[in-house]
């Protein structure tokens, strides 16, 4: 069903309010693809009914933020950020805890985490790091807008080709065991992350604060103001000395002189809290 321009006007209303994503006009092949299954499925005449039809229905609305979200991603993706994590960012901030309370305590977040490769990636990347990677306290926190991708992430379950997705054989020899639906997580990893729904555009309410974030290619798809708010807000969840992951050419020059970026192993990375070791000891026990 091909959309007419009051039908792509209702859906780009639509989808702003649902997740933030901003789509214009030149996307009508995109609302097509994704969501013509679901109106005829919801008996609507045309996008303008369903759009109305979905406001009313919690149940609709999940299935337009599923199907319209692009949960494209891969392990290690771009792989500089994991290895800043691994060679620069995580043995300064190992360092820094050191005789603090809590010195093998870490919180780390994937925000928009997609199917988990992310999260999981991380957890691999800091295990790289320490020895005894059991006896760290490492807290992955993973979320996502999509209820089908944290669903998948929960469940950690990759097929054949997910799988090969840039996992080096050492890792899947590591961390995944063959199961029925493909390659599964193990628990060494799995324990170390949790996933949940949360969308990024609404208020950070009990999200605790991070050593590291991880906000990749996700504010690409929003407005500049949104996409501005959120970094700001992420920046006041980060401990003092923390650091920030965007995607490869998100950059976030234009928000300031705190957000200057910073390059180690050729990734870009940031650091709007400055460095001050005795305040991220304070709130390291977060
Ligand atoms: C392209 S994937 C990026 C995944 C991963 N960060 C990476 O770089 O490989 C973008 C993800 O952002 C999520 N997303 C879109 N809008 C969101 C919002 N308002 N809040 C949270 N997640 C959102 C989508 O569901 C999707 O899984």
């Amino acid at each position: 069903m091909k959309p007419t321009q009051t039908d792509i006007d209702a859906v780009c209303d639509l989808v702003n309010e649902l997740c933030g994503i901003y789509l214009d006009n030149s996307k009508d092949y995109l609302i097509e693809g994704r969501l013509s299954k679901l109106v005829t499925k919801a008996g609507c005449a045309n996008y303008a009914d369903f759009a109305r039809k979905v406001r009313l229905d919690a149940r609709l609305k999940t299935e337009v933020v599923d199907a319209i979200t692009t949960n494209e991603t891969l392990w290690f993706r771009d792989s500089t950020p994991f290895d800043a994590l691994r060679f620069k960012i995580l043995p300064e901030l190992i360092d820094a805890k050191s005789g603090s309370l809590f010195p093998k305590k870490f919180r780390i977040w994937s925000a928009a985490c997609s199917t988990g490769q992310e999260a999981y990636s991380i957890a691999m990347a800091f295990a790289d790091v320490v020895p005894d990677f059991e006896k760290w306290d490492l807290q992955i926190y993973g979320t996502d807008i999509s209820p089908a991708a944290v669903a998948a992430a929960q469940r950690g379950v990759y097929n054949d080709m997910e799988v090969n997705r840039g996992l080096d054989q050492r890792y899947r020899g590591a961390y995944f065991v063959k199961s029925a639906g493909g390659w599964a997580v193990n628990d060494v990893l799995k324990r170390r992350c949790r996933f949940e729904v949360r969308n990024l555009l609404k208020p950070f309410t009990n999200v605790g604060s991070f050593d590291v974030i991880f906000c990749r290619n996700v504010a690409i798809y929003f407005t500049p103001p949104d996409r501005k708010s959120l970094f700001l807000r992420l920046g006041q969840t980060l401990n003092r000395g923390g650091w920030l992951f965007t995607g490869s050419g998100e950059s976030l020059m234009d928000l300031g002189p705190s957000w200057a970026p910073k390059q180690h192993c050729r990734a870009v990375c940031y650091q709007p809290n400055g460095c001050n070791g005795v305040a991220t000891l304070q709130r390291s026990g977060n």
